[in-house]
């Protein structure tokens, strides 16, 4: 079975064919990604209508280069399926709409598929991964623990209250006037500072379940910028940097204790999963818990469309036979505990 991918929720542009080989390593045929950062680079942040404009530009050529790469024409596969949501919502108009045209041009199924279930799934793509499996999903709009129990079943166990960690990134990497995206800016200039140097406050210390916050972090991350010195810039993105994840690992470990089940796996995902540091604590984590744990290699941790092409995969394998109608709406929020 072969799937064209396409993906097109924020602000890169991507097309992928996927196979569902046994083999791991020969799955992904083409992965396709157009990047918008520098385009808004010089905005420090998305602009929603130039996204969705650039979508439109690149997204035909994707498909192309992507089919190309993949050595076939689209009457070699199997099912288009295209991010349905959540994100912006002229870039998912864009891709989904490309996508169903390209399905009933071509007579094939349309499958629409939730972006945040494209992150989640993508562990399994790169290895064998059992069910059931506790899920950090850290990406640019979301943060949630979730109990992965099958295909489209996901128990949310906590999510951010406020900001994902991603946004928080972010905005603390342009408050130190860092360029977009913050995250791996942030990463980088950590590499220079002293993680223990600034203090930040333990964010829902004392409330219970394994809801998170990070927006008090990034409150705090103004105050002591605002009085900053050149000099103290790394010290500052490395402590800033080792708060987050120490936000996170504290209600992690909550989290594992919340799981009905008996977790095999710890998985990390979403944008942020790239962070080497966050990805080592939570390794420790899945140790110290005596399971295992997984991440997307770095490069499918941020958006690409293999994720959202293996998502579909991973619902026809499990239905036996899926698609979505051509009338299927498009959701700029969509949380995956309600998918369908
Ligand atoms: N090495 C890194 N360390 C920390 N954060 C990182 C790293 N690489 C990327 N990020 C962050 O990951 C985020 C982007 O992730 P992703 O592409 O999954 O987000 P998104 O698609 O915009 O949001 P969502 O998936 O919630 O819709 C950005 O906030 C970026 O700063
Ligand atoms: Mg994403």
């Amino acid at each position: 079975m072969k799937i064209l991918g396409i993906e097109s929720s924020c602000d890169d542009t991507s097309a992928a064919v996927v196979c569902d080989s046994s083999i791991i390593e020969e799955r992904i045929l083409s992965n396709i990604i157009s990047s918008q950062i520098d385009i808004h680079k010089e905005y420090g942040g998305v602009v929603p209508e130039y996204a969705a404009r650039n979508h439109m530009y690149s997204i035909e050529e994707c498909i192309n280069k992507a089919l190309n790469k993949a050595n076939i024409n689209i009457n070699d596969i199997d099912a288009i399926a295209a991010t349905s949501g959540p994100g912006l919502i002229g870039g998912l108009l864009v891709g989904t709409v490309t996508a169903k045209t390209i399905a009933i041009m071509a007579n094939k199924p349309f499958i629409a598929i939730n972006h945040l279930e494209g992150h989640l799934l993508t562990a399994r793509l790169c290895n064998r991964i059992d069910f059931p499996f506790l899920l950090i999903l850290a990406s640019g709009g979301h943060f949630i623990f979730a109990e992965i129990l099958d295909i489209n079943q996901y128990n949310i166990l906590g999510q951010t209250i406020d900001d994902s960690a991603g946004e928080c990134l972010d905005k603390v990497a342009k408050m130190l006037g860092l360029p977009y995206p913050g995250g791996p800016a942030i990463e980088k200039l950590s590499e220079q500072g002293d993680s223990n140097r600034f203090k930040f406050p333990m964010p829902l210390l004392r409330r219970k379940g394994c809801d998170v916050s990070f927006s008090g972090l990034k409150t705090a991350a103004r105050l002591l910028i605002e009085k900053l010195e050149e000099k103290d810039k790394a010290d500052m993105a490395a402590s800033f940097q080792m708060a987050i994840i120490k936000a996170i690992i504290n209600k992690a470990k909550k989290a594992v204790d919340m799981c009905i089940q008996n977790i095999n796996s710890i998985v990390l995902a979403g944008g942020v999963a790239a962070n080497k540091l966050l990805r080592l604590n939570v390794e420790q984590l899945a140790y110290d818990n005596k399971v295992k744990f997984y991440a997307p290699p770095i490069t499918l941790c941020s958006d690409n469309a293999a994720m959202i092409a293996w998502a579909a995969i991973e619902r026809i394998h499990k239905y036996g036979y899926y698609s979505s109608p051509i009338t299927q709406i498009t959701r700029p929020r969509w949380n995956i505990d309600n998918i369908m």
